[in-house]
């Protein structure tokens, strides 16, 4: 049998897989040789192949390699910006307010429907931007500020567009069941309805969406509401996820995993019973620090329950105009340690292998044989230097699906 042929080879670094047993799965005096787009063979230099003397290659510098990061949660699609709400909040007034008073979520919806395309990839494209010079090779995007068939249309292939420009591998999920639009002003029940019997059915025969999500909350829909969409996401074959117990206990994390979901996020009143729900069911636990930040919540999300049940954390962005105006993921890893008291190891875990787990995707976060070849260069000493700094950015170089997009000296 022949030894497989690469087509690019990276030498002389130190690897953080997040793979295997090791603290970050750490191979000193390491390479990695990738064939297409996918990893080929991951070990210590001295066991490289011989074949891979003849194979383009990169030099790392005996920098560190990790896999690419995915941003598992984002609504990083919209258009306008809604600082005159961080003012007002540092003023006084509340996120539940605001958004009774008509801004909030309807604020981002207005300015979304009005926008063309053009103006939304425009718009967000310099987000991504960052968010991709940071390492990042997987986002997800929601839907959420159209609440009608065209305008979430339009923010999903708006995400499409800009994934593409940017060079960034996309999973989009459905938001109906975000706010509720003005034209349905106290039918929440109607507006329900119609998520059920034609956006839903819509995006799925269309595939314009990977998943369904909702937001399950005093201020948004209720849990029967919730349990609905659910109902109809499965009978058109989509796979769901929830934004659940963010800033009450409504049962959302028992919820989701009742109906299978992929990952339940923000999480912080969740109880026990909603741990031990998720970790039979195998929902990811999305940590949004980014929202606990802004908004200055004070409940923690469980992570000792999420650690003694075995619920895996992923931890993203939540990159969204109103309660997380972040467009770092490693900025989010600090605040993971430092807000949620996950270890250096946790966060980076939750930023890759964790966080493709949240999306369903199997063949990504860690760095082995037969992974998609997304994988960042980092300028720091430890693994644990990602989570410990705090601004500049130590991504020094990127390939993405086995093609150097960003290198040193290159
Ligand atoms: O994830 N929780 C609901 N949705 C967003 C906030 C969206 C907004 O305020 O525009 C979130 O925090
Ligand atoms: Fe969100």
């Amino acid at each position: 049998m022949s030894a497989p042929a690469f087509d690019l080879v990276i030498a002389n670094a130190h690897l953080a897989t997040m793979a295997g047993t090791a603290p970050y799965g750490e191979i000193r005096d390491g390479a990695v040789a990738v064939s297409g787009d996918r990893i080929a063979w991951v070990g210590a230099a001295r066991e490289l192949p011989g074949n891979a003397r003849t194979a383009p290659t990169v030099d790392a510098g005996g920098r560190w390699l990790t896999p690419g990061l995915v941003d598992c949660h984002t609504h990083i699609v919209y258009a306008g910006n809604r600082a005159n709400e961080f003012e007002a909040r540092l003023g006084g007034a509340t996120y539940a307010g605001i958004a009774q008073a008509g801004g909030g979520i309807a604020a981002t919806v207005r300015a979304t429907r009005a926008a063309s395309i053009d103006d939304l990839v425009a718009q967000s494209r310099p987000r991504l931007a960052a968010l991709a010079a940071e390492g990042v090779a997987t986002i997800e995007v929601k839907s959420g500020y159209g609440l009608d068939v065209a305008n979430e249309r339009k923010m999903l292939e708006a995400a499409r567009a800009v994934a593409a420009a940017v060079g960034v591998d996309l999973r989009t999920t459905l938001l109906a069941a975000h706010a509720l639009p003005p034209e349905y002003a106290g039918r929440a029940d109607d507006y329900v309805d119609f998520a059920c019997r034609e956006m839903i059915p819509v995006a799925a025969r269309e595939g314009f969406a990977d998943a369904v999500d909702a937001f399950c909350e005093g201020i948004a829909f209720t849990p029967a509401q919730t349990r609905r969409v659910f109902e109809a996401a499965r009978a058109h074959g989509l796979p769901v996820k929830l934004h659940a117990d963010q800033l009450s206990d409504t049962g959302g994390a028992a919820l989701a995993a009742e109906f299978g979901a992929l990952s339940a996020d923000h999480l912080e009143y969740t109880n026990d019973a909603g741990v031990a729900a998720m970790a039979r069911a195998g929902t990811t636990a999305v940590l949004l620090p980014g929202a606990f930040h802004v908004l200055r919540e004070t409940r923690l999300p469980p992570v000792a329950a999420f650690r003694a049940h075995g619920v895996p954390m992923a931890i993203a962005t939540d990159c969204n105009p109103g309660t997380s105006p972040v467009v770092s993921l490693v900025l989010m890893m600090n605040f993971a340690c430092t807000l949620f008291r996950l270890t250096p190891e946790e966060a980076l875990a939750g930023a890759t292998k964790h966080a493709a787990r949240a999306l369903g995707l199997a063949d990504r976060g860690t760095l082995v044989t037969g992974h998609r070849a997304d994988i960042a260069l980092w300028d720091i000493a430890e693994p644990a230097d990602l989570s410990y700094m705090i601004g500049g950015n130590a991504c020094a170089g990127v390939v993405r699906a086995g093609k150097v997009a960003r290198w040193p000296g290159r």
